[in-house]
């Protein structure tokens, strides 16, 4: 199935190539099609952490305040056992990164070259991909918090921008959310779940993330929460304890991090029971197998999707046929290219498949 994310992950990315040279309604509908995850939440729950986490690599802005002031769509790529971690922004082809801290430098950056130094938000998104051996298959969006009034240098209309930023990610059918709730607020007064309950009432495409489990009052505990009790979602709730800003600035390391993420669940007599479902790689795990099985439940439709994409593009290049630009044609090939890859790795996978279906 490795396969079948990754060809998502390279369509997605073709999908913003031609995006920007104007075959807009092919691409915008392709994407549409394709599953990917948002994490949501209020300012400073937690998001961009658990996403580095995740990835397990430090190379997000974060701290208090609005920091995450652009989408941030990234793509996680899996490489071989051994290779080095790099990573690749889509508005600077070519320039592979392999220092982390020059990445959060350039989504730094490129945020400002659009908004200005700022506390001013923009939907345009960064797109980054991360090759690494220690990553699954996986595309996540980063998103500017949910926040309940401006503050200085932000229009008043802000609140309601980046609800909307939001809802345009969210409100796709097959846009897996990561509702991102710190456990030192009350979760009937989660941001996160407030999205969710709106555009997945059934619950059934959100995953809750409880971050800040370090930071409760003593005793206290999560566990109404973890246990469903306080608010049940389809998918069981997971435990996170992410760095705090201490540790960022300290400087400790995210295998570090992971460590005592693990220990802090397996040493704490109130979560060692749950120990093995809570935690970043857990998250990491069931977030991509749920992501294949999207996959694999979608195939016949995006299957047929893919068959009319492939007839939509064969016309806009023979269309193109006067010399446009060498670039869009080039890139409407690539595109052409991988649809048919695409087509192929799903008739594959049907014909593998049992009939009526496995699942
Ligand atoms: P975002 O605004 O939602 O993207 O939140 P950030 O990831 O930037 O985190 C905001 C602040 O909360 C940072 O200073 C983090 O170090 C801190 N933080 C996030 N998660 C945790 C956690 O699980 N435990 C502790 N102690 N601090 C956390
Ligand atoms: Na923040
Ligand atoms: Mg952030």
């Amino acid at each position: 199935m490795d396969t079948l994310i990754s060809l998502v992950n390279r369509i997605q990315r073709a999908c913003t190539l031609l995006g920007d040279h104007g075959a807009d309604h092919a691409s915008a509908s392709l994407w549409e099609s394709l599953p990917s995850v948002a994490v949501v939440g209020g300012q400073s729950s937690g998001k961009s952490s658990v996403l580095e986490s995740i990835v397990g690599r430090d190379f997000l802005p974060r701290g208090s305040g609005i920091v995450t002031r652009r989408p941030l769509v990234l793509q996680l790529h899996r490489i071989e056992e051994g290779l080095q971690d790099y990573a690749e922004f889509l508005h600077l082809p070519k320039k592979r990164f392999t220092d982390f801290s020059m990445v959060r430098k350039e989504i730094e950056d490129e945020t400002n070259r659009m908004t200005g130094k700022s506390n001013q938000i923009s939907p345009v998104p960064i797109h980054l991909s991360i090759y690494s051996p220690n990553v699954v298959n996986l595309t996540l969006i980063d998103l500017p918090g949910l926040t309940k009034i401006a503050v200085e240098g932000q229009p008043e209309s802000i609140v309601q921008d980046i609800e909307n930023l939001i809802h345009s990610y969210v409100d796709k059918p097959n846009c897996l959310i990561l509702a991102i709730t710190p456990a030192n607020q009350d979760v009937a007064t989660s941001d996160a779940v407030k999205v969710s309950r709106q555009v997945d009432p059934a619950g059934e495409r959100t995953f809750g993330v409880l971050t800040k489990i370090d930071l409760m009052d003593r005793g206290t505990n999560a566990l109404d929460v973890l246990e469903g009790r306080s608010y049940r979602l389809r998918n069981p709730w997971v435990g996170i304890v992410n760095r705090s800003q201490e540790d960022i600035n300290r400087k400790v390391d995210m295998i570090a991090a992971r460590q005592r993420e693990r220990e802090f669940f397996t040493s704490n007599s109130d979560y060692a029971h749950l120990a093995s479902k809570m935690g970043s790689e857990y998250l990491a795990r069931i977030l991509s197998k749920h992501l294949e099985s999207v996959i694999r439940a979608r195939i016949p439709a995006i299957a047929s999707f893919i068959n009319r994409s492939i007839d939509d593009l064969e016309a806009e290049l023979a269309h193109l046929g006067r010399p446009v630009s060498v670039d869009a044609g080039a890139q409407l090939y690539t595109i052409l290219e991988l649809c048919r890859a695409f087509d192929r790795v799903f008739k594959e996978h049907l014909d593998g498949g049992r009939p009526g279906g496995d699942r």
